[in-house]
């Protein structure tokens, strides 16, 4: 049999593209092959496809934080109940976030760099809430700071508000191997730990960024063409929180003659807000 002619360096990049390998996490690159201490991959490092390893050269993992609620849930069905039940014991933003930074209920988070809380001002009054972190957002930690981000930025300021006055976060706080869109599932881990962190927030309004974001928060399966503009309540619990989703940045960098039907939300958003009464916006 004729041996399988070796991939050019080219299909061996789109592999890795195509398995999420999409970030250099080194700025030298590691010949693994010819490293006598090769060190079994451990967190960020898990994303890197494994390189041939002799058994007496692997050292142990590095120890994991406990899971928010002892050892790991043993199924998705047992991840969203434990997510539920850490997410309604956090009293503050802080602890919430140190919850689940020790969290191992969601798969995403041992393929992503770190966790992707929020940015902005928890004292707002006016909350984005985002699909899940692409590349930039996975690096820096914060959501929102790559093109998409830009473009959001430059929406806020149209309205005259910046990160300082609104407080942004997504509904997936792990960034998805290769941007691959979010599961069900996954979604459904982490919706707790997003509904804590908007009780959390409490604002006044609430801006859902695009379809999955939307469909997921205000439990409605219309598309983001219908929904986009309209008032929903969103239910906090305590309080009921107006909110509309709106076109997600990303969507108008793809469809920029989108802008207009944006403007159209952003211009809603700031006349709503105006007319709530506190003077911290
Ligand atoms: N898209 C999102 O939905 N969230 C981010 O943080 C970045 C891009």
């Amino acid at each position: 049999m004729m041996p399988e002619p070796a991939p050019s360096l080219q299909q061996l990049l789109a592999f890795y593209l195509e398995a999420g390998v999409d970030c250099a996490l080194n700025d030298e690159p590691v010949n693994r092959m010819l490293d006598d201490e090769i060190v079994a991959p451990v967190e960020a490092d898990a994303r890197i496809a494994a390189p041939v390893v002799r058994p007496e050269t692997i050292r142990p993992l590095a120890p994991r934080p406990a899971a928010a609620h002892g050892a790991a849930p043993s199924s998705p069905e047992a991840a969203i109940v434990s997510a539920r039940e850490a997410a309604a014991t956090a009293p503050t933003l802080d602890a919430l976030r140190a919850l689940m930074e020790q969290f191992d209920g969601c798969a995403l988070r041992a393929t992503a760099t770190r966790l992707v809380f929020a940015d902005g001002n928890p004292q707002a009054r006016l909350m984005l809430v985002g699909e899940a972190p692409g590349r930039e957002e996975d690096i820096e930690g914060l959501p929102f700071v790559g093109r998409s981000g830009k473009l959001l930025d430059l929406m806020l300021a149209a309205i005259g508000l910046d990160r300082n006055k609104v407080y942004i976060a997504n509904v997936i706080p792990w960034r998805p191997p290769g941007n691959r869109t979010p599961t069900p599932q996954e979604t459904q881990i982490c919706l707790p730990f997003i509904k804590r962190q908007i009780e959390l927030v409490n604002p006044a309004i609430l801006v859902t960024l695009g379809n999955p974001s939307t469909q997921t928060l205000l439990s409605t399966r219309d598309g983001i063409t219908r929904t986009r503009g309209r008032w929903f309540d969103y239910d906090a619990g305590a309080r009921m929180i107006r909110a509309m989703p709106t076109l997600h940045p990303a969507y108008l960098l793809r469809q920029p003659t989108y802008k207009r039907l944006a403007w159209q939300d952003l211009r809603a958003i700031a006349t709503a807000l105006a007319a709530t009464d506190s003077p911290a916006n």
